[in-house]
């Protein structure tokens, strides 16, 4: 977001606590891997409009709105950690104190329903020694940026959700969206835990669709000549329920959907409530990976000491991601069948090393990957991969079996000679019609 207003031409200081990430990014390299980011991080160094600010040094006190947007990762009990959330906090209300003019805080972290009003608020009026709604302005507008495509997302949000402390507050951040995204997009004001809740519902929302749509493809394995993509197209068309998110497959990880979804259940339950769906959605997503080992020893027999390649390790393509990926589930499963791994990403390959060090083998190439192989998984549908034919199964591998846990693969097109086996398609692909 800094990044992009920055080359939109506003005048933007980003503050972080970690020095070295602090230099970094003065460098204009991007600590993570975004694309599109490191480019946009250049050009907007050049231009002049970003300032990077450790927390040690002083940011300026002319901004007019300061956005919090800090991680608020999960507890081991599924509830969310507002640690840097308050720190970062603490360090804007210390700022203010010395701002003579009126300014607007918003925070976009996706924080539980009540934080922005119970904690975020408290803090800055204790430290700034200011009364919110009179010396300064407080909203809450969650971001729903995907990985991968975050830096087309924030240029192009589908909607924008301001909740606003009080009026002033959402007047003057709906006039800045709307100078930055003009009248095209939707903004919808409202309470500020309307906006908080809104942002778990959404991601809760997504999670539970695929977890849905898995179950379908599960039902589908179980019958002949059928096949979940086409139901899914059949059911998607129908505008009430939306054909994106109706991809079947390994299921769903990231930094978001995993912890946005326990986030709601835990905070759920503290209220006394279960929210009984997304539980069973996180329940379906587990199993979901099961289902992919599962198809492995419904070919292989026992894994033990089988050679097995594993393509695509990111939680999704484009992205070196692999926080609550699946395949990191898989290879934990595999690895207690006592198999042997050898396995190949596109850009994920680092991450996945320091988790699984020599425990695993790692491929440089998929063609090194599949080599003498007797089954390869496939987990996430980089294009990389979709380019695969038949023949680099057949040549490279001991046993050309493949399961397509992402559904890359028209089973139509693939020779009969290797033995494909694609989530939501039934077992028995000879007797497809
Ligand atoms: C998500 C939300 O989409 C975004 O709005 C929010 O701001 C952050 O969380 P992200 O985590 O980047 O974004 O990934 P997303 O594209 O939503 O995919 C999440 C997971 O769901 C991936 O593992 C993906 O493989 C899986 N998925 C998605 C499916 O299995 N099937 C689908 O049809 C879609």
């Amino acid at each position: 977001m800094a990044v992009h207003l920055a080359c939109r031409g506003y005048q933007v200081t980003g503050t972080e606590t970690n020095e070295s990430k602090t230099e970094l990014i003065r460098r204009g390299k991007s600590p993570f891997f975004e694309s599109q980011l490191e480019r946009d991080l250049k050009k907007a160094l050049a231009m002049g409009t970003l300032r990077v600010c450790s927390t040690r040094e002083t940011s300026p006190l002319d901004s007019v709105i300061t956005f919090i947007i800090v991680g608020t990762p999960s507890l081991r009990d599924g509830s969310v950690d507002l640690t840097y959330l308050k720190k970062a906090v603490k360090n804007c209300a210390k700022r203010l104190a010395e701002k003579e003019d009126y300014s607007l805080v918003v925070v976009r972290s996706t924080v539980p329903p009540g934080t922005t009003e119970d904690v975020v608020k408290p803090i800055i009026e204790q430290y700034s020694r200011k009364k919110a709604g009179t010396a300064f302005g407080l909203a809450m507008s969650p971001e729903f940026l995907r990985e991968g495509s975050a830096m087309h997302d924030v240029a192009h949000p589908d909607r924008i959700l301001i909740g606003e402390y009080d009026r002033r507050s959402g007047d003057l951040l709906e006039e800045f969206n709307r100078k930055v995204y003009g009248s095209n997009t939707p903004i919808i004001r409202m309470r500020i835990a309307s906006a908080e809740l809104a942002k778990y519902a959404s991601n809760a929302f997504l999670a539970t669709k695929v977890s849905f749509i898995n179950q379908v493809a599960n039902l589908c394995e179980r019958i002949k000549r059928i096949d979940v993509v086409e139901v899914a197209r059949g059911i998607g068309l129908d505008p009430r329920i939306g054909e994106r998110f109706l991809d079947a497959g390994a299921g769903w990880g990231g930094s978001c959907l995993p912890k946005d979804t326990k986030a709601l259940v835990t905070f759920s339950r503290k209220l006394g409530y279960r929210f009984k769906l997304v539980e069973v959605a996180i329940l379906v997503n587990k199993l979901q990976s099961r289902r992919v080992v599962e198809m492995a020893e419904e070919e292989l027999g026992s894994l033990y000491e089988k050679g097995i390649a594993v393509l695509g390790l990111s939680f999704k393509p484009n992205t070196d991601d692999i926080r609550e990926a699946t395949s990191v589930r898989i290879i934990r499963q595999l690895l207690n069948k006592k198999a042997k791994l050898k396995v190949y990403d596109p850009l994920a390959m680092e991450n996945v090393r320091a988790l699984f060090g020599r425990r695993i083998t790692y491929a440089h190439t998929v063609h090194d990957c599949l080599k003498e192989s007797e089954c390869c998984l496939v987990l996430t549908e980089w294009d990389e991969f979709k380019r695969l034919k038949t023949e680099d199964f057949i040549t490279s591998m001991k046993k050309p079996i493949v399961i397509d846990a992402r559904r890359i693969f028209d089973p139509r097109r693939f020779s009969k000679k290797v033995r494909l086996r694609s989530i939501g398609l039934e077992k028995y692909r000879e007797e497809m019609a």
